[in-house]
This record gives structure tokens, C-alpha cells and sequence, in this order.
């Protein structure tokens, strides 16, 4: 998917979750090919700052902004933000998302679902909706998951599925309603080694996939 962006050269990506795992990758992996990025976190500054250093590595303008996703002015004065210092967005990764607090069904709280869905679906939707109102021909690429596709890992809750799966679904509706001047499309990877995964039993996460590996964050972002 973001090999299929070679053209970013010169333009300006706001990658959301960007202070580490998959959402670092994606925005190094840009910058490697001339693109400039906005670099999003709700809580981690350090971590974005390092995203930020990294990118800058490579020539390009890089931008920290902070913003819970699933916070609507959060969003809109990042957005402001960005479009103030780089003039436009051409690319929009939604890769912010969270696990939850646990996978067992009978232990997953109303304040825990929520969380979920509000910051994996309910998210991705405000920050495209704020990144739209300046973005003409462009591509928004999701970050989902073969949870929501109806694969089962052990340390995914029912919360994360659902929120993925809506993720999927959102990718799809907004692939038509944008055609052809957004392009809309949405990655789904199995396990990745970052962060969201640490607490997770490796080994039996490796046996349920093909490779009998589990994949690094550049392997995403390289896709
Ligand atoms: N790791 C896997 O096995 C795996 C598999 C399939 C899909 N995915 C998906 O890939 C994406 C990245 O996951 P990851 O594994 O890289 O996770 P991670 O290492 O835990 O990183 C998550 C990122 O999201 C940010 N974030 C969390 N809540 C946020 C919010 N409300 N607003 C803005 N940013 C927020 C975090 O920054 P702050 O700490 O600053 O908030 C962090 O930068 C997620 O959508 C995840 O569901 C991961």
C-alpha cells in the first residue's frame, strides 16, 4: 500500500498515532521517499519527537502535533495546525488505535468499549472528516486489522474486532461516497511487534500465522 505511494515526493502526510510502533514506520518510511509529515500523538511527546527526528533525517519537513483522535477540536486545531504550516494534506494515515484493557467478553466494562471504539472508529472517522474540508485530490489509508475480518487472536477483545471491523466497513462506504478524487483504501495486519502487543503470549501468536513469524513495524509500512 505505501510502496503504491512513490509519487509522495513534495507532498505533506498527517500520519495519526505516530509516536511509535507501526505509526513511526509509516511516517519514516514516507520521508524516505520526500514527503513531508505531520507527526500525531495524544500522549507520548518524547516518542513523537523521536518520530520526528527521524524523519527530519531524511531531508524533509516534519510537523509534532498533538491530538487525542477521537477528540473533535483536538482534531480540528491539528488540522488547522498543519494546513497553517504546510498549506495542505495529500495523504492521511489512521493508524491511532488501542487495544483495550482486556479480551475476555465477560470482562470488558462499558467505559473500556468505549474507549475502543471511540478512539479506533469513531477516530478515524473525525480526523477524515477535518482532513476532507482541505484535501482535493488525495489518499486516506486505514490502519485495521484481521481482527476485523473475523480472525481471532487470543489477546484481542470483542471491542477491538468490532472497532476494526467498523473500520473496514467505514473504508469501504468512504471508497465510494470519495471516488475518484479520494482514494480511500484500509491495510489489515495480523500480529505486529510493537507496544500494543507486549503483554500478548509470542509464541502462540506465532504458530497461528503462515510465516510462523510475527511482523515488524517497517514491514507495514514497507507494504
Ligand atoms: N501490533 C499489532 O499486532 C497490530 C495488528 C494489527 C493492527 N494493528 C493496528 O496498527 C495500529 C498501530 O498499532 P501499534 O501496534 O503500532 O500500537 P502502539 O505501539 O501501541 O502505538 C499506538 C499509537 O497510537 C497512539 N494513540 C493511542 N491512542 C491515541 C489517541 N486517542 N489519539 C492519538 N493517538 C493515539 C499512541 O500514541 P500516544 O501514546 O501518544 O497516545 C501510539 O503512537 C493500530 O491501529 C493497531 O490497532 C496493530
Amino acid at each position: 500500500m505505501f510502496g503504491e505511494l512513490n509519487g509522495a515526493q513534495g507532498k505533506v502526510a498527517l500520519v495519526t498515532g505516530a509516536s511509535r510502533g507501526v505509526g513511526r514506520a509509516i511516517p519514516v518510511s514516507l520521508s524516505q521517499k520526500g514527503c513531508n509529515v505531520a507527526i500525531n500523538y495524544s500522549k507520548d511527546v518524547g516518542g513523537a519527537k523521536k518520530t520526528e527526528e527521524l524523519c527530519k533525517s531524511h531531508g524533509v519537513g516534519a510537523l509534532v502535533v498533538k491530538a487525542d483522535v477521537s477528540n473533535r477540536s483536538e482534531v480540528r486545531n491539528m488540522v488547522e495546525k498543519i494546513i497553517t504550516n504546510f498549506g495542505r494534506i495529500d495523504i492521511l494515515v489512521n493508524n491511532a488505535g488501542i487495544l483495550g484493557k482486556t479480551s475476555n467478553p465477560i470482562e470488558i466494562t462499558d467505559e473500556d468499549w468505549d474507549r475502543v471504539l471511540n478512539v479506533n472508529h469513531k477516530g478515524a472517522f473525525i480526523v477524515t472528516q477535518e482532513v476532507l474540508k482541505y484535501m482535493k485530490k488525495a489518499k486516506i489509508i486505514n490502519i485495521a486489522s484481521i481482527a476485523g475480518k473475523g480472525e481471532i487472536r487470543p489477546n484481542v477483545g470483542a471491542h477491538y474486532s468490532a472497532s476494526k471491523g467498523g473500520l473496514i466497513a467505514l473504508t469501504f462506504n468512504l471508497a465510494r461516497h470519495l471516488a475518484p478524487h479520494v482514494l480511500v483504501n484500509a491495510v489489515a495486519p495480523g500480529s505486529v511487534e510493537t507496544e500494543l502487543i507486549e503483554d500478548a503470549d509470542k509464541e502462540s501468536l506465532k504458530k497461528l500465522t503462515l510465516t510462523g513469524k510475527i511482523a515488524k513495524p517497517e514491514d507495514i509500512a514497507h507494504k
